[in-house]
């Protein structure tokens, strides 16, 4: 996977190489205006939903105006239930989802869940792309559970991986499924938010991702009035990505976000999914450490990673990529592409897996989080308990410095 992998070279650049001197990440041009789209000439309705086609009188329809500003406040503290539903299939990657969850959840003082959901491994692969009754009635249960104990529900559809290799070609699918799982949860209450695709990338490039995002709001919107949107851009979700992302004028009830692992050598130091140059583990933040750390083979042969870890190892805080300002830079270019695009942003992931020091992990976690509230982002922690776990399932307990990380003491 060539996952992220610019993102630690523009904050090489940004951080080591211009020593205080405000760079930008991309020019600031504004984008083309979006040419309206020709509406998507429905597809026959019998070939999508054979059972459940809803009347047009069946759109749900909010009782007052939604603002999305309110709803994006409302998310406040939130994490990520991953390694559960976005599994091929749950409990694969040794995390099924327990009623308790909700309540330990609720109780440690967090308001939101965020649901990742692999809908692609439980539906058709030709029209009508139906989705497998008995996975719909388990993220009902998983919905249900959440709202019995006061948590706000984001439910998005994560790891479609096929449509990043052949968005065209998936595009039907993609827009079936989730005329399927509006229409479903299109009178549920409005604190569920749909976001349509998590970390969109490769060939689903910023370009085609504004166009489908078009697509995928007409299509819920056909069927449901109420729910909030939460939308990031292409090449990953990140704050890059957020730059180059289109949400089209008329649809006013949704909000951006975005997703922060920086500085990747060390969120995601030794993480068996990340290439190999990525390997290096004792990675601290932040840095400079005590003791130098030599970076493994691997990381040798790939040149802005020597630099970095050069930099890692000498530069004084104000200007070591695995510091403070190399946060704070980027998720002040954050606020100014949710200006930009005219939206609230929702932090939806942020984490470091357990491959680092704890200490570490609670040190960046806290000055994330600290640094998102203080710019008005809610946020949601990835994740709950699996290897960024905040919760440890093995102890039976919550990591504590990560939890207060979280959700501080008052
Ligand atoms: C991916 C996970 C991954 C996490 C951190 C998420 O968006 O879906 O598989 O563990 O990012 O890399």
């Amino acid at each position: 996977m060539n996952r992220k992998r610019w993102l630690p070279l523009l904050l090489l650049v940004l951080c080591v190489g211009c020593q205080g001197t405000a760079q930008a990440p991309a020019a600031d041009t504004p984008g083309p205006t979006r040419t309206p789209e020709p509406t998507v000439t429905p597809l026959p309705t019998d070939t999508l939903q054979p059972t459940d086609t809803p009347e047009p009188a069946d759109r749900s329809e909010p009782d007052a105006p939604i603002d999305p500003y309110v709803q994006a406040e409302r998310l406040g503290r939130g994490v990520n239930l991953g390694n559960a539903l976005e599994a091929p299939r749950e409990g694969e990657w040794g995390l099924v989802l327990q009623e308790s969850y909700f309540a330990l959840i609720a109780d440690a003082g967090f308001d939101t869940v965020r649901v990742p959901i692999r809908w692609s491994s439980h539906a058709l692969n030709e029209p009508p792309y139906t989705i497998d009754e008995s996975f719909l009635a388990r993220v009902d249960w998983v919905i249900e559970n959440a709202f019995e104990r006061g948590l706000n529900v984001v439910i998005n559809m994560h790891h479609y991986d096929e449509i990043f290799q052949e968005p065209g070609e998936h595009e039907e699918r993609f827009l079936a499924m989730w005329r399927q799982i509006a229409t479903r949860y299109r009178h549920m209450p409005d604190n569920l938010y749909l976001e349509p695709l998590n970390e969109p990338h490769d060939r689903l490039t910023p370009e085609r991702w504004n166009k489908l995002v078009v697509k995928v709001i007409d299509t819920i919107r056909e069927v449901d009035g109420v729910h909030t949107l939460v939308i990031g851009g292409a090449e990953w979700g990140g704050i890059q990505g957020l730059s180059k992302l289109k949400i089209p004028e008329d649809e006013t009830n949704a909000i951006g976000t975005f997703h922060f692992y920086e500085p990747f050598l060390f969120t995601h130091q030794g993480a068996e999914w990340v290439e190999d140059e990525y390997g290096t583990t004792g990675v601290r933040w932040p840095a400079p450490p005590e003791t130098e750390l030599t970076p493994i083979p691997a990381a040798l042969e790939v040149p802005w990673i020597v630099q970095w870890f050069e930099a890692y190892n000498t530069q004084p805080a104000r200007y070591n990529p695995c510091g403070p300002q190399a946060i704070t830079k980027e998720l002040d270019w954050a606020v100014r592409w949710g200006e930009k695009l005219g939206r609230p942003l929702w932090l939806g992931e942020f984490g470091a897996y357990s491959k680092a020091d704890m200490q570490s992990r609670v040190n960046w976690t806290t000055f994330v989080r600290e640094e998102a509230a203080k710019r008005g982002f809610s946020y949601a922690y990835w994740e709950f308990g699996a290897g960024f776990g905040v919760y440890d399932r093995e102890a039976k307990g919550w990591n504590e410095g990560l939890l207060r990380a979280l959700v501080p003491q008052e």
